[in-house]
């Protein structure tokens, strides 16, 4: 697998200072961009009241912005939030995002690998979504965030617990799209049940036990998003699946995958339940 990984040479942004040799899973194409717009849409209103419960805003790890650009929304003019990411074209996007929602005197991006950015002022709170998966020792990077936070301020994550992922009645395809994301994002060293792991990680990091919730989208019939979504994840993760013998391209078919999973849930009665979004926020000590 090394082997695979070493010739697998996918575009990454290497460029702000990286020790990890881990090529980032899902790519950083345009299309998968637009995959982080579609996602952060369909789990906006979960983010939005995980957030409020954590008493939010800067986000980490902010992709095409979704996240800061809802952290902004909720702390509004008067309060100040920074994105950061290690891809400069999600960066890009984000800030063009916030020009053109009005919020860029207040929400702004910077390019920066997690485990060396550092910010040269104090935050109230430190968020981030689907981020934490990805780093090499998320608990080390916890705690060195933690390090930019005012005495009492809120760290608050949310991550999915993708083995929770099924549905009723079990189908094939579903079933084996679900086996096929997890052993992608397994393979390539990405750790797949972070909800499930918050409590630890936030216990590695010197923090308290945090408060939690749990939330998650289901979909049925033939006008759910959620098909799309899968399918789009699939084309993201293709190279990697290809890479770490996860799947192949004639076994996905990803360009008709959609169509394919929409016919077995309208077929079945399928209620297709995508993996909760566990959220966990504690506050530092005041
Ligand atoms: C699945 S996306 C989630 C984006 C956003 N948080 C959201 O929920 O829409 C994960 C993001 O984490 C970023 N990322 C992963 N490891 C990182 C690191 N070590 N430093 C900075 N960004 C990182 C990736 O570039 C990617 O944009």
């Amino acid at each position: 697998m090394d082997n695979l990984l070493g010739q697998y040479a996918p575009k990454i942004d290497r460029d702000q200072g990286t020790t990890d040799p881990r090529p980032y899973a899902l790519g950083y194409t345009e299309r998968e961009f637009q995959r982080l717009e579609l996602q952060g849409a369909l789990i906006h209103d979960l983010t939005e009241d995980f957030l409020r419960r954590a008493g939010i805003g800067p986000g980490i790890g902010c992709g095409v912005g979704d996240v800061s650009l809802l952290a902004g929304r909720l702390v509004g003019p008067s309060g100040r939030v920074l994105g950061v990411d290690r891809s400069a074209g999600a960066v890009d996007i984000a800030g063009r995002r916030a020009t053109e929602s009005g919020q860029c005197y207040w929400t702004r991006f910077a390019t920066g690998e997690l485990d060396t950015f550092s910010p040269d002022e104090t935050f109230d709170a430190v968020i981030g979504r689907l981020v934490l998966m990805y780093l090499p020792d998320p608990a080390a990077t916890l705690r060195r965030l933690v390090g930019f936070l005012r005495p009492g301020g809120i760290i608050a994550f949310q991550e999915m617990a993708m083995p929770v992922t099924r549905s009723f009645p079990e189908a094939p395809l579903f079933s084996k799209c679900r086996g096929w994301i997890i052993e992608t994002i397994e393979r390539a060293g990405f750790e797949v049940d972070m909800g499930g792991r918050l409590p630890m990680v936030f216990a590695g990091a010197g923090l308290p036990a945090p408060q939690m919730n749990c939330a998650g989208l289901a979909g049925s019939g033939p006008d759910s998003p959620i098909y799309d979504y899968i399918a789009e994840t699939l084309r993201s993760l293709l190279p990697m699946a290809k890479a770490v013998g996860a799947a192949t391209a004639a076994e996905m078919k990803v360009d008709t995958l959609a169509e394919r999973l929409r016919g077995e849930a309208v077929e079945q009665q399928m209620c297709v339940m995508l993996p909760p979004l566990v959220g966990a926020w504690a506050n530092t000590p005041g």
